[in-house]
């Protein structure tokens, strides 16, 4: 990503009316999830009204921000690990006589804010998730004065606040786009930090998510995912004449250069009639759902704090099967909860051969301290959760192979998103969310073609550009 120091046209004053910085450059590094990286560009994007270009070389960074994960322990320990390297990277520039502003974001920053200045004194501020409108707030207060966090979670519309992308800068980013609709978490998983980190959940208005659409669009964007830690729970009210998030994607369906929708990540309790009409009924809606489960096992999702049975999955996966036969499904799983017995592990299995998954997430379950899973007894050891996740990721490989092999030959849409490695070729996605890469030329970008899948390599398909234009 790089940011456009002209963005919002204004010469004099910044964001917030602060002096522009000249000539300044930020490295955004973000892990985790896709609302990390929609928060990055997010915050790149109020940057640039600031004067900040970015880059990718941390040591010509005169500002870096660390946009963290803390959903698993490894995904945290590595923010210590990353800060220490440029803590040296500090400490070299300050030998040339450069200074650099050294931040931490997202999910770490909100879940451990003053232990993180504790352990590693080179951070000068922390910004907590629901802060990124502050950036340039804290900025200023960075400068020069001692190391701060600023993790309020009631610090007003976070979304309304932060500068909108420049048509440039959306151009940079491809034709395709993350939104964030829904923020936070009610549910409580009992192994989950995001509803600590990210707060209540919180729907965005329908009008300023579709204001936000039509500008994406208008920069060359044609298809964008909704994003959400709870996306089925989102109730901004005043979409379409249906009820909630489908009502939302008609809306959005009717900005012009719209062509893909979807959304990601949705709970079982949250997938109602409505939702499942709307792959049925709604041609914009891409045959894809993330919908996960975790685990097979009723005693284990009782234990989880799911408030669903694996029937329940099973017999929503049915409606959404009947509803839009050709359904990729997805799914997240979690191996080696506290008490999970072989038996409840074989539950997982059975469930996982029952569905047939076109792609999947699993991990070994990893403890967070203030979640109440981490209290529970019964932790299985590392070995068995990682013979557990290798069985069921073995299943799962199986099942995404099947599902693609068995697209070969058809003649499938392709929206072309990028160059592709070799000279000459393109890439993009499938409906199904599937990689493609074919001979083409690069006008083709942005556009859908039929394509037939004509081979299918390790990740992804090599196919054949059809004459005529896709709708
Ligand atoms: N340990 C392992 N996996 C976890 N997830 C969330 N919390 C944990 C944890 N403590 C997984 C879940 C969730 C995905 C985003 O990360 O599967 O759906
Ligand atoms: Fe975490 Fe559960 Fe909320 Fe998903 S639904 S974000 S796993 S607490």
């Amino acid at each position: 990503m790089t940011v456009d120091s002209t963005a919002a046209g204004t010469d004099a004053a910044g964001f917030a009316g602060l002096p522009r910085a000249k000539n300044q450059k930020v490295l955004i590094k973000s892990y985790g999830c896709q609302m990390n990286v929609y928060d990055a560009a997010r915050m790149a994007d109020s940057l640039g009204v600031e004067g900040y270009s970015e880059t990718k070389d941390a040591g010509e960074a005169d500002l870096v921000i660390l946009n963290t994960c803390h959903i698993r322990e490894r995904a945290s320990e590595k923010v210590y690990s990353e800060l220490g390297r440029m803590n040296e990277i500090k400490e070299a520039r300050a030998a040339k006589g450069l200074s650099t502003v050294l931040a931490v974001a997202g999910c770490v920053a909100q879940a451990e804010g003053p232990e993180l200045i504790r352990r590693q004194p080179a951070v000068d501020f922390v910004i907590g998730t629901q802060s990124y409108h502050q950036l340039p707030e804290a900025l200023k207060r960075a400068a020069g004065g001692p190391a701060f966090v600023m993790t309020d979670f009631d610090t007003g519309d976070k979304f309304q606040q932060l500068v909108p992308p420049v048509a440039e800068k959306i151009k940079s980013r491809g034709v395709t786009a993350f939104v964030t609709v829904q923020e936070g978490c009610d549910k409580f998983c009992a192994f989950c930090v995001v509803p600590y980190t990210r707060g209540v959940e919180l729907s965005r208005p329908a009008r300023q998510i579709v204001e936000e659409v039509e500008r994406l669009a208008n920069a060359g964007v044609r298809d964008v995912t909704l994003l959400g830690q709870n996306v089925n729970a989102w109730n901004g009210g005043a979409g379409g004449p249906r009820a909630g998030l489908p009502g939302l994607f008609e809306k959005i369906a009717g900005v012009p250069g719209i062509s893909r929708i979807r959304y990601m990540t949705s709970h079982p309790c949250d997938m109602d009639d409505g939702l499942i009409e709307a792959h049925r009924d709604m041609p914009a809606l891409m045959p894809y759902l993330h919908l996960p489960v975790q685990s097979g096992s009723d005693r284990v999702l009782k234990a989880m704090n799911r408030k669903h049975r694996a029937a329940d999955y099973v017999k929503i996966i049915e409606r959404v099967r009947r509803a839009r036969p050709d359904i990729a499904i997805s799914s997240d799983f979690i191996v080696g909860f506290p008490g999970e017995t072989q038996s409840d592990f074989e539950d997982t299995m059975r469930l996982v051969r029952e569905i047939g998954f076109a792609s999947a997430y699993s991990f070994k379950y990893s403890s967070r301290p203030g979640t109440p899973a981490a209290d529970l007894p019964g932790h299985p050891d590392e070995a068995m959760k990682s013979r557990r996740l290798l069985e069921l990721q073995i299943l799962l490989e199986e099942q995404r192979r099947a599902f693609n092999q068995a697209r070969v030959g058809t003649m499938t849409e392709v929206l072309f998103e990028k160059e592709g490695r070799h000279k000459g070729q393109i890439g993009g996605k499938t409906p199904h969310m599937q990689a493609v890469h074919a001979e083409g030329p690069a006008e083709l970008i942005g556009q859908i073609r039929l394509v037939e899948l004509a081979e299918l390599g390790s990740n992804s398909f090599r196919g054949r550009i059809a004459g005529g234009t896709a709708p």
